[in-house]
């Protein structure tokens, strides 16, 4: 038996990276999972390696900044697997590095759906079945170019310490139902990195890790999902977990 045998999660944007690495690990602890991911090909792949793994999965293809489909995928989570234990939102997008002055409204608007609106949309429709579920979780994804401000990440930066303004809210309100809610702050070696960073600047960030390397999408960061997951967790809320291998000079 695993550690969360029969749990139902819904994930976004589990289709690569970090997404789908902890999909793995969820799985393979025995968690039944619906993917919400804007890239159809890849939803697919993610839920057939789920299954691949003995569990349930659902493929839901869309995009994660629609208020409708933020309802839809937790309607579909419930029914077709039954139940709602742990919500994960880890889907990201970001309209590129520029300083401020550059991102227009409709820009920032985007980055903000998909990062910041969707988390509290998925939270809010999710709510009744994770204050139902004896271990309800909430997981959300944000980031050290907010905690530290990066330049030329406004858009991006603004959104994701928003996310981790809703979690320290969400888990006071859902605190009562022994729901916990936090926050996971990475750094791995994922498909979005090797699209955005250039392999010498990776290399530099390398060498600023304490630890000596990025996280791997699965047993780094994945594992540490199935952490906050996991009844182990039951005492963890509001928190910012920092999967970062030590890089704490950008920790806010
Ligand atoms: N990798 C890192 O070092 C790092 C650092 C800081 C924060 N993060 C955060 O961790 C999370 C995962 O990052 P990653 O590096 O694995 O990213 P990634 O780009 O490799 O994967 C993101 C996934 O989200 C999906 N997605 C994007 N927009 C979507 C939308 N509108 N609707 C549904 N799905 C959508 C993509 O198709 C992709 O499958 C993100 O929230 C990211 O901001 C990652």
């Amino acid at each position: 038996m695993g550690r969360l045998a029969d749990r139902v999660v819904l994930i976004t944007g589990a289709g690569r990276g970090i997404g789908r690495g902890s999909a793995r690990a969820l799985a393979k602890e025995g968690a039944d999972i619906a993917i919400a991911e804007i890239d159809p090909v890849t939803t697919k792949d993610a839920a057939r390696e789920v299954e691949t793994l003995g569990r349930r999965a659902v493929a839901m293809p869309g995009d994660i900044a629609s208020r409708e489909f933020c309802e839809e995928a937790v309607r579909r989570t419930v029914a077709e697997l039954g139940r709602l234990d742990i919500l994960i939102h880890n889907a990201a997008t970001t309209a590129g590095m520029k300083s401020f002055e550059e991102f227009t409204d409709d820009e920032f608007m985007r980055t903000f759906d998909v990062n910041a609106m969707a988390a509290f949309r998925l939270m809010r429709a999710a709510s009744p079945h994770l204050r139902a579920s004896p271990a309800g979780r909430v997981i959300n994804f944000a980031s050290a170019a907010g905690t530290a401000g990066n330049a030329r990440q406004f858009d991006y930066a603004a959104a994701k310490e928003s996310v981790r303004a809703m979690t320290r809210v969400a888990a006071r309100e859902f605190a009562k139902d022994g729901v916990t809610v936090n926050t996971i702050c990475p750094f791995a070696d994922s498909e979005g990195v090797r699209e955005n960073i250039d392999e010498s600047v990776i290399a530099m960030m390398r060498k600023s890790v304490p630890l000596g390397r990025l996280g791997d999408c699965e047993t780094d960061i994945g594992r540490a999902v199935v952490f906050l997951a996991s009844d182990d967790a039951s005492f963890v809320t509001s928190n910012t977990l920092w999967l970062d291998g030590g890089g704490g000079s950008t920790r806010g």
